[in-house]
């Protein structure tokens, strides 16, 4: 990987730091605690993978107004929800995320449950406020909404989690079918999202949407592949989050149903034919986002 790109990646994650402090709810009042929560488990870290998936979109169609912005906060307090509730005692009972003790550990299960439904409840109240930015388009803004509320829930991540759930103690006896359907919808949805919003809210038509839509979707298996392969190979330390939590959980993985070989070249081809159709907008509509596709190649290799 060049160190410019780095370098740039860098930036562009201090500047999304910096953004989401700017959307956090104020831990005051008798529901102080709540907020306190939600901060904690959002200021945490994470690699901001999906904001700057949407930002880079944005970018790619020519957006440069300020309406992306509420929207890059809105998917990563969705994100970060997913994360809160995944780690619960009822779900993947884990105790570190993002190199510290989990948001339960730390504030107890019920608070955590509040936080996530804070999270969750609290994208919503600041994508809204899109519509008060300068330059605001709002039948584009509808759009990026409707976006978010579908690719989150039942038919997106939450379908996703249900069907991760009810997979458990399958293992190898999963079918590909199924994994494909929770790896889809538990982490593809909302990459989806990300870069259909910034794709969307930048003025892309129906057909360009539609193909950020599926290299999204390919860019969202392969990530989770690399998830499913880290949980095997990496270290609590590198990761900030446990290994061996899919093997406790007898989950069904990509591992675990084909192998770290056919894992490791599903994800690659998975990764160069995103990386194609991003590319095939160059040819038929010139545009162009280098560090966009930068950003999706060094996904393939990352270490955390
Ligand atoms: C973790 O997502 C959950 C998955 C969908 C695999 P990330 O790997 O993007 O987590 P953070 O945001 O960097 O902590
Ligand atoms: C979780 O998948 C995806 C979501 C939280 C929606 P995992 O359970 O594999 O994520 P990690 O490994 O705990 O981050
Ligand atoms: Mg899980
Ligand atoms: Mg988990
Ligand atoms: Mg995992």
């Amino acid at each position: 990987m060049n160190s410019s790109f780095k370098e740039e990646q860098n930036k562009k994650t201090e500047a999304i730091e910096q953004l989401l402090t700017k959307y956090l709810p104020k831990e005051e009042g008798f529901a102080g605690k709540v907020a306190a929560a939600m901060n904690y488990s959002i200021l945490a870290g994470g690699k901001r993978l999906r904001p700057m998936l949407m930002a880079e979109t944005y970018r790619l169609f020519g957006g440069v107004s300020g309406q992306i912005e509420p929207f890059m906060a809105a998917i990563e307090m969705i994100h970060t929800y997913s994360l809160v509730h995944d780690d619960l005692p009822a779900m993947d009972n884990d105790e570190y995320r993002r190199g510290r003790k989990t948001t339960h550990v730390v504030y107890g299960e019920a608070m955590a449950i509040l936080a996530g439904d804070g999270l969750l409840n609290y994208a919503f109240e600041t994508a809204l406020r899109a519509f008060d930015t300068e330059a605001a388009d709002p039948a584009r803004i509808a759009r990026a909404l409707s976006i978010l509320a579908g690719k989150a829930g039942i038919y997106g991540m939450i379908g996703g989690q249900t069907a991760d759930m009810e997979a458990e103690n399958l293992g190898s006896r999963a079918t590909e079918e199924q994994l494909l359907f929770i790896h889809a919808h538990k982490t593809a949805a909302l990459i989806e999202a990300a870069m259909m919003i910034g794709a969307v809210l930048g003025g892309a038509d129906e057909k360009q949407t539609a193909l950020i839509e599926q290299a999204a979707y390919e860019i969202g298996i392969a990530f989770q592949i690399q998830d499913d392969i880290l949980d095997v190979t990496s270290s609590l330390a590198v990761l900030g989050k446990p290994v061996g939590s899919d093997e406790k959980n007898s989950k069904a993985t990509y591992v675990t149903l084909m192998g770290m070989d056919a894992a490791q070249t599903r994800q690659k081809e998975l990764s160069a034919h995103a990386i194609a159709l991003l590319e095939s907008l160059d040819g038929d509509y010139a545009l162009r986002n280098d560090f966009l596709l930068e950003l999706v190649r060094s996904l393939i290799t990352r270490i955390k």
